[in-house]
């Protein structure tokens, strides 16, 4: 059958299909006729609210030259994964924050497994199983359910507060987040926050940040994130290390604390208020040195070396300059956080030209009912000891 160049089918139209893999972004793949005849040939569709494997009603709800975006507003045949969503609004055409709270929790993370292995392959020509973890908050149920920490709510006429649908700037009434904590710090979009900043606790250590500044959203990332940076890279008393986007300095304090006096930590951070918090959160250790500015300017300017890099970029990742300027350090190791898998393998790709290899994978569930994934590498020269 030939793939269709342009789709005869457009917004609105309905078609039946079965779908198949999951894709990255919290859709599934489901391929169909394009048109009315058979020379018409299939065009791929992206399709919300589906699982692998049933056979759905789409409603196309975007056309593109190549592709079509879908809801499935019906489901004839239910994939054995398929629960009752816990929030009326996690439906077609409902709020677009939740991706997957139509599947169970374990199916969810067998979900963002597969597209962190796909990409991995499709990106950076790795083939691995992964396994998405959960992460455990003590006195909370693994439920998936009132985790959100922060939440941003769009100011709507009356009182009323709501969230954007997907891939729309329409915005929809929202009175009772699932996801939200009960105590979650909640900004309206465009308003100024109504503190200049919090403090988090992490082990024994606090941490001011701007409060609308970045943190981690799930109370137990920090903590997930810390012990396993700390486990992968295996810092030594004495070693140097740069911690890059580094926020208000949650891994640098305790590479800072591993590394002891006689070691010396770099911390960079490109937001100016970030960098001025993490002075303050750092200022009990010597060793611990805040370079503020962007990371591709920081490190041009230090003629360095490193121990061990850890790095945490926003979702489009470090790209090939940075991941070159970090390999110019030439670390025994590099820990690499990411909140985009399609992001981490473009950088994997990067990182291996220049001779690191990836030697261990985690991935954690930071973001339940989102398609969302948080991942830590553990990139080594190729010739080391490999896990
Ligand atoms: C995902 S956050 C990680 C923060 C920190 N590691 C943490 O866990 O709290 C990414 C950080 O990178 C910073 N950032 C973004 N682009 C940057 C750049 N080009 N250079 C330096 N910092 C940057 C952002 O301000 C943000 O603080």
């Amino acid at each position: 059958m030939t793939e269709s160049a342009g789709p005869a089918l457009k917004v609105g139209d309905r078609v039946e299909a079965t779908t198949g893999a999951v894709a990255h972004g919290g859709h599934v793949i489901a391929r169909v006729q394009a048109g009315p005849e058979p020379e018409d040939g299939t065009v791929v569709v992206f399709v919300r609210h589906a699982l692998p494997g049933e056979r759905v009603l789409i409603r196309v709800t975007d056309v593109s030259k190549r592709f079509l975006r879908g809801d499935a507003i019906e489901v004839l045949e239910a994939s054995t994964d398929r629960v009752q969503a816990p929030c009326p609004l996690a439906r077609p055409n409902g709020c677009g924050g939740c991706d997957f709270q139509h599947a169970s929790l374990p199916a969810q993370r067998a979900l963002k497994a597969a597209v962190v292995s796909e990409q991995l392959q499709r990106l950076a020509g790795l083939t691995r199983e992964v396994e998405v973890q959960p992460v455990l908050v003590p006195g909370r149920a693994d439920d998936g359910l009132r985790w959100r920490t922060r939440m941003q709510y769009v100011a709507m006429p009356g009182n009323a507060v709501g969230l954007r649908k997907n891939h729309s700037h329409d915005i929809v009434e929202v009175t009772d987040c699932v996801i939200a904590s009960p105590d979650a710090r909640v900004v309206l979009a465009g308003d100024p926050p109504a503190r200049d900043f919090l403090s988090e606790t992490v082990r024994d250590r606090s941490f001011d940040v701007a409060s609308d500044g970045f943190w981690q959203v799930h109370p137990g990332a920090p903590e997930a994130l810390v012990s396993t940076v700390l486990e992968l890279l295996a810092p030594k008393a004495g070693e140097r290390v740069f911690d890059l986007y580094a926020g208000v300095g949650l891994f640098s304090a305790f590479l800072a604390e591993a590394v002891g006096p006689t070691g010396t930590l770099f911390s960079v951070e490109g937001d100016r208020r970030a960098s001025d918090f993490a002075k303050s959160n750092l200022a009990d250790l010597r060793q611990a040195k805040v370079r503020p500015g962007r990371v591709d300017r920081v490190l041009a300017e230090m003629d360095t070396f490193a121990d061990l890099v850890v790095l945490d970029p926003p979702r489009e990742g470090a790209k090939k300059a940075v991941v070159a300027a970090i390999a110019d350090l030439a670390p025994r190791a590099v820990a690499y956080v990411a909140c985009d898998p399609a992001a981490l393998a473009r950088d994997l790709a990067y990182f291996a030209e220049r001779g690191y290899q990836l030697s261990d994978l985690r991935a954690f569930d930071l973001f339940p009912m989102t398609n969302h994934v948080e991942c830590v590498a553990l990139l080594e020269k190729a010739g080391s000891d490999l896990r």
